[in-house]
């Protein structure tokens, strides 16, 4: 089995060694390598670095203190012009971002996914900050830094949550 897929946890305690441009570009590529329906890939994604921009999120999003300590965040944008279904934007950008998050584990990263969609008020608030034209819906925001903290890796598996359709 995949073994980033079971180290990943929500990290959300940070070093304050900034990470690499690079290394952000190499998680970019593997969230744009999602798949995406009719291979639109409908998802944007904007790189903030910026400490004040960091330190505002939780005045945005109530859940997300861990951007404090964050060095990065990049938050994922579904581009309506690129996709007629809404619900399309949701499903591909939730599969760019898992991607992100496993290759995070891969560069040794700590990251927590946060939701922004589908919160009217959320919406508004990210729309409004980062002066987001209507054309795009702000799904999502990871935080990103190198980890202060260690979470156990943990199987999830449940066999109650499957059944085998026998015709
Ligand atoms: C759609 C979505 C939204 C989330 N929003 C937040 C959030 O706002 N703040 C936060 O700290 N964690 C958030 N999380 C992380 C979850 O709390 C976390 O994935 C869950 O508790 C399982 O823990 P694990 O990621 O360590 O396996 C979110 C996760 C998802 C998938």
């Amino acid at each position: 089995m995949l073994k980033e897929l079971f180290d990943r946890r929500s990290i959300r305690r940070y070093t304050d060694r900034p990470i690499p441009k690079e290394v952000i570009t190499e998680l970019l590529h593997a969230a744009m390598n999602a798949p995406s329906a009719r291979n639109t890939q409908s998802w944007r994604f904007l790189v903030i670095t910026d400490r004040k921009t960091l330190d505002d999120m939780p005045s945005l999003q109530p859940y997300t203190g861990m951007m404090r300590q964050a060095q990065a965040a990049v938050l994922v944008l579904g581009d309506r012009t690129a996709e007629s279904d809404e619900g399309y934007l949701y499903v591909n950008c939730a599969a760019a971002i898992e991607n992100l998050l496993v290759e995070a584990v891969h560069q040794g990263l700590g990251a927590c996914w946060c939701a922004v969609a589908p919160k009217p008020e959320r919406i508004e608030g990210f729309t409004r900050y980062f002066r987001l034209d209507g054309t795009v819906l702000p799904v999502g925001i990871v935080a990103l830094g190198w980890p202060a903290e260690e979470r156990p890796r943990v199987d999830q598996y449940d066999p109650s949550k499957v059944s085998f359709w026998k015709g």
